[in-house]
């Protein structure tokens, strides 16, 4: 797998240095403003809501969001296996690494085994694959998680979530493919105990872990991928080889929604448990000061970047980049996203505000997936499915 993302770094660098040069800029555009409710062009429709029975066994949760599902599951599943099959031509490799994959699924904890045991049984698809899914999804997203507070305190948070494996660009189609086939897997799950909702998240189907969710009138939590080079994903191989001891990052947001009970609680476990690879976790809370990113190396906290309605920051923005770092020169839509967000002001701030600048490029660029906006408070999480038609940055 070292292999694997070393050739695709290089592939990657490459593309980036290429393409960088003409697409950068050019692309970018004023702060958008009245683009809520969405529509248009880049409006591709909203996320079907699914209920996930938490009262079942995990191994038919997900059955029927699987079956309804499958064909689209496998096309994704197939083209993973097309990339890497491109990188190992004899397919030995993809072979041996697809026999790990699904020895792997056995050390899961539960119910993440289980379920994910499930999701391969409903599809069909090959354990190795489900596996693959989940464990790449969570490392390739580069996102944009925003938390901000109004100037009454009340809290908003939102992302988009775009998905970063920079491999398979559609000439034709101008368009990612990966990106492309991920839209028809999102969305909305409402996971519920005694048929009453526990909390609910957006999602892709069979994916068992959480990058975005919300505890109705507690919480709302968003993750982003945090490349390092110190050691990233050592954890990853040292779980393979048998060293078990951190958790997987889509399974700790996963616990904390199922279970935290409070904003302090779910910082807690996000702060102190031990990681297999770094990460950045967006939290916001219910009232005034609750809003935070916590920037994750594997083992410990780096920092955590507070709001602060005492002189600090009214809202905090989260890259993929630390966040007293500059970001990659290459991959800045950090800057964009602050410039409309201290237009607003927090006189303005809403739900439809956070939209336009999340709608607006380069924060919207050809990875984005998804636009999901949360409001604690009212109980609210929407989910909307974007497209970023020509002329639009492919990242
Ligand atoms: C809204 O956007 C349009 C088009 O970019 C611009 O002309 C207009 O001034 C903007 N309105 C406000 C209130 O910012
Ligand atoms: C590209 O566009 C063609 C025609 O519109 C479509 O059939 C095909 O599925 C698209 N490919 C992807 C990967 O979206
Ligand atoms: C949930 O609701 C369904 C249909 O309304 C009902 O049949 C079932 O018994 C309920 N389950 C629980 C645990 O209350
Ligand atoms: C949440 O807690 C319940 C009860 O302790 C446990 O069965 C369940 O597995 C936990 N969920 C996760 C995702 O760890
Ligand atoms: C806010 O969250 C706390 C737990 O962190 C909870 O006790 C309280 O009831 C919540 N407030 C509202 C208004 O829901
Ligand atoms: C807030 O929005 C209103 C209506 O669009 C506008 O008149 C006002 O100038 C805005 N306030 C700020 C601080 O931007």
């Amino acid at each position: 797998m070292r292999v694997w993302r070393g050739a695709l770094l290089g592939a990657v660098l490459a593309a980036v240095a290429a393409l960088a040069v003409l697409a950068k800029d050019p692309y970018a555009e004023e702060c958008r403003n009245e683009s809520y409710p969405p529509s248009g062009p880049r409006f591709k429709g909203n996320a079907p809501v699914y209920i996930i029975n938490l009262d079942l066994p995990p191994s038919k949760r997900w059955d029927q969001l699987i079956n309804d599902k499958k064909v689209q599951l496998k096309t994704l599943t197939d083209t993973m296996r097309g990339i890497m099959t491109a990188f190992f031509p004899s397919g030995k490799v993809v072979h041996i690494l697809e026999k790990e994959l699904t020895l792997l699924s056995a050390t899961l904890p539960y119910p993440f085994r289980e379920e994910i045991e499930g999701i391969a049984k409903a599809s069909g698809i090959p354990l190795g694959e489900i596996v693959m899914f989940n464990v790449f999804y969570e490392i390739f997203t580069v996102c944009t998680s925003i938390v901000a507070e109004d100037k009454t305190g009340k809290l908003y948070h939102a992302r988009n979530l775009d998905f970063g494996l920079f491999l398979g660009w559609d000439v034709k189609n101008s368009s990612w493919t990966i990106t492309e086939e991920l839209r028809p897997l999102t969305v909305s799950l409402d996971f519920q105990r005694n048929n009453k909702t526990v909390f609910k998240s957006s999602n892709f189907a069979g994916y068992v872990g959480m990058v975005s969710g919300m505890k109705p009138g507690i919480f709302s939590l968003t993750m982003n991928e945090r490349f390092s080079i110190d050691g990233g994903y050592i954890g990853i191989f040292q779980w393979i080889l048998g060293k078990r001891d951190g958790m997987w990052m889509g399974f700790l947001t996963r616990a904390v929604l199922e279970n935290s009970t409070s904003y302090e609680d779910a910082k807690d476990q996000l702060t102190k448990t031990k990681l297999l690879a770094p990460a950045y976790f967006i939290l916001g809370g219910n009232r005034t000061g609750q809003g935070c990113v916590i920037t994750r190396s594997r083992l410990s906290t780096l920092d955590i970047w507070n709001i602060n309605t005492n002189g600090g920051p009214w809202y905090v923005l989260e890259t993929n980049y630390d966040h007293w770092e500059d970001p990659f020169v290459l991959d800045d839509r950090r800057t964009p996203a602050r410039r409309c967000m201290d237009r607003i002001t927090p006189e303005n701030i809403s739900l439809p505000t956070i939209f336009d600048v999340l709608t607006t490029k380069p924060v919207l660029n050809k990875l984005t997936v998804s636009t999901t906006l949360i409001s604690v408070t009212d109980s609210r999480i929407e989910t909307y499915l974007l497209g970023c038609p020509d002329p639009c940055n492919p990242w």
